[in-house]
C-alpha cells in the first residue's frame, strides 16, 4: 500500500497515530509532498540523524513550506530580509555555539528554579476563575498564559504586551507551517512584519539605553569573529524565543492535561498521589511530544535504501519517535511510573538539545499541582473531540474544554 504522510488533511490532522505506525513499520524514511520533507520516525533513526551534525545541518532548514504568493511576498518585502532572520535553531557550528552559551547564561538553573513558586502562582491565579466558573477552554483560559507570563518576565518584555506578542508568534507560526487562505495569508505576513517593527523598535531603545534585560544584552553580545548582531539578527533570536519559549509549553500543557483527563484512573492516581507529577511532565511529554525538528543534508545520503539528496529538507518526527515500540513498551500507554531515566526526546538532543527545558518542567509541575489541589474534580466536557490546527512543525490542540465540578 502506498503510504502518504499530510500533517493537513483529515484524518491524519487529529488522529496521526495510525499514519505514524504504519511509516515506523513501512517506510522509516518516506517522502511528503505536503511538507516538502524527507520524513523520519524511528527513534534510533531519529538520535542517529540529531548526532549527525554534520550531514544534518540546522541552517536553511526552518524555510517556510512553499513559495508564497505575490500578494503575500509583496508584504514580506517590507520587512526584514527573511533570510537573516535566523533563531538558535537555523544556527550550526561556533556561531551556534556562540548564542547557545549566551542564552545559557541567561536561563541558569538556579535563576529557573527560582521562578518555581512564581509559575505556580500565575497557575493558582489562572485557575481560580475557571474553578469559579465550573470549566473552561484550558487552552484559551489557562495553557498559553502561563509560560507567556513567565517569558516575557525572563526575556524583560512589558507584560502588557504579552497578549500582542502571543497573537504576533502564532501568526508567525502560522505563516511558516501552516497552509492559509489567501486572506489569511496576507494578514499572517503583515502581523509577522508588525512582529519585527515592534522589535526593532525595543531593540533600538535598549541600545541607546541597556537596562540589563536579554535584548540589551543581545546588542552588546559579540560574535566568535567579534562583530556585534545586526538588528535583525537580534529579531530573529528574540522572534525564536518567544516562539520556542511558549507555543511548544502551551501545547505540551493542553496534550498531557486532554489524555490525563481520558484516562480518569490516572487522574485520580496523580491526585492521591501529588508525587507522580514529575512522572506525569515525563510521560505527558513522550506520550503527546509536541513539536518535530528539521534538518537540510548536506550532502547526499542514503537510509533504509532511499536516496537523500544534498539540500534536501528532512524532519524528525519526535511525536512518532517517542512511541516507537522497540524503546517504549506499551508506548501507546499513558504510564506515569516509566521512572526517571525517561529517554524521550520530546526536547531533542545534543547540540540543539531545548535550552528550555528545565523551564518547561517547572511550568508543567507547577501546572499540574496547582489542577490537583485547585481543581480535583475536573473532567473533559460532555463530548469533548480533540481538533488540531493544520500544522506541520508543531501540535496545537484548537481547544480543550473542560468542566470543573466536585469529586463524584
Ligand atoms: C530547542 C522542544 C520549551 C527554547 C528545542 C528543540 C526541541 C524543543 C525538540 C530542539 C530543536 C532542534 O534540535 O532543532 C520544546 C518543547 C518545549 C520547549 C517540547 C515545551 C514543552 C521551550 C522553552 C524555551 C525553549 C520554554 C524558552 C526559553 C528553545 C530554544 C531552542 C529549543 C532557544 C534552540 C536550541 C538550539 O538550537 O541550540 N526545543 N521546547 N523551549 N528550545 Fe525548546
Amino acid at each position: 500500500p502506498h503510504l502518504n504522510y499530510d500533517p493537513f488533511s483529515l484524518p491524519q490532522r487529529d488522529h496521526p497515530y495510525p499514519v505514524w505506525s504504519a511509516m515506523r513499520d513501512e517506510a522509516p524514511v518516506l517522502w511528503s509532498d505536503a511538507i516538502n520533507a524527507w520524513v523520519v520516525t524511528r527513534y534510533a533513526d531519529a538520535t542517529r540523524i540529531i548526532a549527525d551534525t554534520e550531514t544534518f545541518r540546522n541552517e536553511g532548514s526552518t524555510r517556510s513550506l512553499a513559495t508564497p504568493p505575490r500578494e503575500v511576498s509583496d508584504v514580506l518585502a517590507t520587512g526584514l530580509p527573511r533570510d537573516e532572520l535566523r533563531s538558535t535553531q537555523d544556527l550550526d557550528g561556533p556561531e551556534h555555539a556562540r548564542i547557545r552559551k549566551f542564552l545559557a547564561a541567561i536561563l541558569t538553573p538556579r535563576r529557573i528554579g527560582g521562578l518555581a513558586p512564581r509559575a505556580r502562582q500565575i497557575a493558582d491565579d489562572l485557575l481560580a476563575p475557571m474553578v469559579e466558573q465550573g470549566g473552561g477552554d484550558f487552552v484559551a483560559d489557562f495553557a498559553y498564559r502561563l509560560p507567556l507570563a513567565l517569558i516575557t518576565q525572563l526575556l524583560g518584555i512589558p507584560e502588557e504586551d504579552g497578549e500582542r506578542l502571543h497573537h504576533w508568534s502564532t501568526q508567525k507560526m502560522a505563516l511558516q507551517w501552516s497552509r492559509l487562505d489567501p486572506q489569511d495569508h496576507v494578514r499572517a505576513a503583515q502581523d509577522y512584519v508588525d512582529f519585527q517593527n515592534y522589535l526593532v523598535d525595543l531593540i533600538r531603545r535598549r541600545r541607546a539605553e541597556p537596562i540589563g534585560d536579554v535584548v540589551s544584552a543581545f546588542t552588546q553580545l559579540r560574535m566568535p569573529d567579534e562583530r556585534p548582531l545586526t538588528d535583525t539578527e537580534i529579531v530573529g533570536q528574540m522572534m525564536g524565543l518567544i516562539a520556542a519559549g511558549h507555543e511548544t509549553t502551551t501545547n505540551f500543557l493542553s496534550l498531557t492535561l486532554w489524555r490525563l483527563l481520558e484516562h480518569q484512573e490516572v487522574w485520580r492516581s496523580v491526585c492521591a498521589n501529588p508525587a507522580l507529577i514529575p512522572g506525569l511532565v515525563e510521560e505527558g511529554l513522550r506520550l503527546e511530544s509536541p513539536a518535530g525538528i528539521w534538518r537540510r543534508t548536506s550532502r547526499a545520503v542514503t537510509l533504509h535504501g532511499k536516496e537523500i539528496p544534498a539540500g534536501a529538507r528532512v524532519q524528525v518526527l519526535l511525536p512518532a519517535a517517542n512511541r516507537d515500540p522497540d524503546v517504549f513498551p506499551s508506548a501507546d500507554v499513558l504510564d506515569v511510573h516509566r521512572g526517571p531515566e525517561h529517554p524521550h526526546l520530546a526536547f531533542g538532543r545534543g547540540i540543539h538539545y531545548c535550552i528550555g527545558a528545565g523551564l518547561a518542567r517547572i511550568e508543567g509541575k507547577a501546572a499540574f499541582e496547582s489542577l490537583v489541589s485547585g481543581a480535583p474534580g475536573i473532567r473533559l466536557a460532555e463530548g469533548f473531540v480533540p481538533h488540531f490546527k493544520p500544522n506541520a512543525s508543531q501540535r496545537y490542540l484548537e481547544r480543550l474544554t473542560v468542566e470543573i465540578g466536585s469529586l463524584p
